[in-house]
């Protein structure tokens, strides 16, 4: 079986669409905490296995001898160490075949990249068959309120000129399904990131461009865009740790573009104009 944990999940939902365009769907799981949300996929034939990362008794019969896993990381910024080890341990008890880890790129040593860097290490002590999926970041970070930063014409941020090479959560979603599917990835780090690295003041003309607005860009303090993210809503820690990474990308951090996510893919992945024209579209 190919099992997905986080399925229910903006990028794992992609992954099941995916595998299910290449597998029949008797031969893929979901391990996810919510049969609720996971019923259009078990209406669709998929095994529903309901876990809880918190919960490591719930794991245990979650996989199986000879699974092909993807361990899609958790979203609780904070807990996903224990959690994750939890999920490494049922694994291994099991005796999957592979464990794909969703992780980080390997240049970040922002906060953000410190769970992933200990779940990594978690799987190679486990001795288990595995690939690290080390995803950079999602262009759709940047384009979740498009229109609603048009109307207000700034892009705002504390990267400087920085640039980071995003990809649409689809194509690293078509990378993980090409690995669980595909032969031969036992063992290999991915570094998956876009083909081409962009800027805050590039995505504020891709913006303009597209909108036929004026869009512009203002790099501010740390300081200034902690305020800016708490004032916006963002819980603080969260508005923290953002800020946290727009310093490692001012650094360089996520503009690696060593081209394993086309390679993976078999073709270019999207590029942020025609990312920014859907999210203006949708
Ligand atoms: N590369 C990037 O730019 C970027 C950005 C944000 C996050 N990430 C990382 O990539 C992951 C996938 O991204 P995404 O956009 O798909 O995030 P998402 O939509 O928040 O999905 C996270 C998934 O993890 C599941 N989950 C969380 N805690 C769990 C627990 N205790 N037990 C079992 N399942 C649990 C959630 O279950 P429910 O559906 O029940 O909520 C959800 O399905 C995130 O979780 C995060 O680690 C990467």
């Amino acid at each position: 079986m190919y099992v997905v944990t986080g399925a229910t999940g903006q990028l794992g939902r992609l992954v099941v669409e995916g595998l299910l365009a290449q597998v029949p769907a008797s031969e893929v799981a979901v391990a996810v905490r919510s049969a609720e949300k996971a019923a259009d996929l078990a209406a669709r034939g998929v095994a529903v296995r309901v876990v809880d990362y918190d919960k490591p008794e719930t794991l245990a019969g979650a996989f199986a001898e000879g699974d092909r896993v993807l361990l899609i990381s958790g979203s609780e910024v904070g807990r996903r160490i224990p959690q994750h080890r939890a999920v490494v341990e049922a694994a291994k008890a099991a005796g999957v075949a592979l464990l794909a880890y969703t992780s980080i790129p390997g240049a970040a040593t922002f906060r953000l990249a410190d769970e992933h860097k200990a779940t990594e290490e978690l799987i190679l002590a486990s001795g288990l068959p595995h690939a690290f999926l080390r995803n950079g970041w999602y262009t759709e970070n940047y384009l979740g309120d498009a229109a609603g930063t048009v109307a207000r014409g700034v892009v705002l941020g504390s990267a400087g000129d920085g640039r980071v090479a995003t990809a649409p959560r689809r194509d690293y979603a078509d990378a993980a399904v090409a690995v669980l599917v595909g032969e031969g990835h036992e063992g290999r780090v991915y570094e998956l990131s876009g083909d081409a690295a962009w800027s805050l003041p590039e995505l504020a003309a891709e913006l303009a461009k597209a909108s036929g607005k004026p869009v512009g860009h203002r790099d501010v303090t740390p300081a200034e865009h902690l305020d800016a993210l708490v004032g916006a809503g963002l819980p603080q820690g969260f508005a923290e740790a953002l800020v946290d990474v727009d310093a490692g990308i001012a650094r360089g951090e996520l503009a690696g573009t060593p081209g394993d996510l086309a390679r993976l893919i078999g073709r270019p992945t999207v590029p942020l104009a025609e990312s920014v024209r859907t999210a203006l579209d949708a």
